[in-house]
C-alpha cells in the first residue's frame, strides 16, 4: 500500500525540500521503496541530491507529464528515475516546469496529470513524496489531486499565519472537488531556534490557532547550519551529521509521520 505525500507551503524558504530530502532518506534507510519528485522549476532538490545542475538534464518529470497529457506509452518504472546513493529514486526537475504550467492551462483535466502517472506508479513504492514549488501552481494543484496526506513545513521566525490559512484553505478546496482522500497530516516546525521567546510564542500561537484540528509535529526541526550544508554533499543528514540534532529531529518527525498512519 502506497503512501503519497505532498510537502508544501505556499512560501518559500521553510524547508520544504530540506524535509523531502530527509524524510525520504529515513524512509529509504528504513528499507522503504521511495519515490521523490521534484517539482520545483527551480529544481533544487534534484541538485541537493547531487544530480549537477537541472537545467542540463534531458527528460524530467515535465517530459513524464508531457507523455501522460499525451496519454503515450512508456515505461513508468524507468523513464527519467534517477537512483541516489542512500536507496531514494528521484524523479527529477527543472526549468521546463515553467514551460509545462503555461501548456497544463489549456490540457483536458489538467489537475490530474500526475494522479495518472501515480496511479501507473503506486505498485512500484511504499512511498511518493512531492517536493513542491513555493507558489500555487497548477503544478503544485497536481500534486495535491495526486496525494493521500499533506506535510506544512513552517519557518519558526517568519510564520505568515496568512500563507498558512490560504493553504489550508487551498488544501480544502482541493479535498472538495478534486481530491476527496486529500488530509493535512500536520505542520512542521522547522529552522527553530529554541532559545528565543518569539520561537515560543509562534509555537503557543500554532498550537492554540490550529492545535484542535490540524496536528503540529511534536519534533521541531532545529536551526543548524548542519543542516544547510547537505545540499553541497548530495547527502542527508543521515549521512552527514548522524549523531547530530536535526538528525534526531528528523528521526523523531519520521516517526511520528509512520505512527499516525
Ligand atoms: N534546519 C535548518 N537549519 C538551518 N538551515 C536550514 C535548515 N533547513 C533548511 N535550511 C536551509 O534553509 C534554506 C531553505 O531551505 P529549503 O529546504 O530549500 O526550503 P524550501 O524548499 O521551502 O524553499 C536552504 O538554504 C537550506 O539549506
Ligand atoms: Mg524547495
Amino acid at each position: 500500500m502506497c503512501k503519497v505525500y505532498s510537502v508544501t507551503s505556499q512560501k518559500g524558504g521553510t524547508a520544504k525540500t530540506t524535509t523531502v530530502f530527509n524524510f525520504g532518506a529515513y524512509l529509504a534507510g528504513k528499507g522503504y521503496r521511495v519515490l521523490l519528485v521534484d517539482t520545483d522549476p527551480q529544481g533544487s532538490l534534484t541538485a541537493s541530491l547531487g544530480f549537477g545542475n537541472p537545467d542540463m538534464m534531458d527528460v524530467t518529470v515535465a517530459n513524464v507529464m508531457e507523455k501522460e497529457i499525451n496519454d503515450e506509452n512508456y515505461d513508468r518504472k524507468n523513464y527519467a528515475i534517477l537512483h541516489h546513493s542512500e536507496g531514494m529514486d528521484i524523479l527529477p526537475g527543472n526549468i521546463e516546469l515553467s514551460g509545462l504550467e503555461v501548456s497544463l492551462v489549456n490540457t483536458w483535466s489538467r489537475e490530474f496529470v500526475l494522479r495518472r502517472y501515480v496511479d501507473k506508479v503506486r505498485d512500484y513504492y511504499d512511498y511518493i513524496i512531492f517536493d513542491c514549488a513555493s507558489n500555487l501552481s497548477l503544478t503544485t494543484i497536481n500534486c495535491l489531486v495526486a496525494s493521500d496526506r499533506v506535510i506544512v513545513p513552517v519557518h519558526a521566525a517568519y510564520l505568515s499565519l496568512k500563507a498558512l490559512e490560504q493553504l489550508i484553505k487551498t488544501v480544502g478546496r482541493v479535498k472538495r472537488g478534486l481530491n476527496t482522500g486529500l488530509d493535512i497530516d500536520g505542520i512542521l516546525i522547522t529552522m527553530l531556534n529554541g532559545r528565543t521567546n518569539y520561537a515560543k510564542g509562534i509555537i503557543e500561537l500554532l498550537d492554540t490557532a490550529y492545535g484542535n484540528n490540524i496536528r503540529v509535529y511534536e519534533n521541531k526541526i532545529p536551526y543548524s547550519v548542519r543542516a544547510a550544508e547537505i545540499a553541497a554533499e548530495g547527502v542527508s543528514i543521515f549521512k552527514h551529521d548522524p549523531n547530530g540534532k536535526v538528525a534526531s529531529a528528523y528521526t523523531g518527525f519520521a516517526e511520528e509521520v509512520l505512527n499516525y498512519e
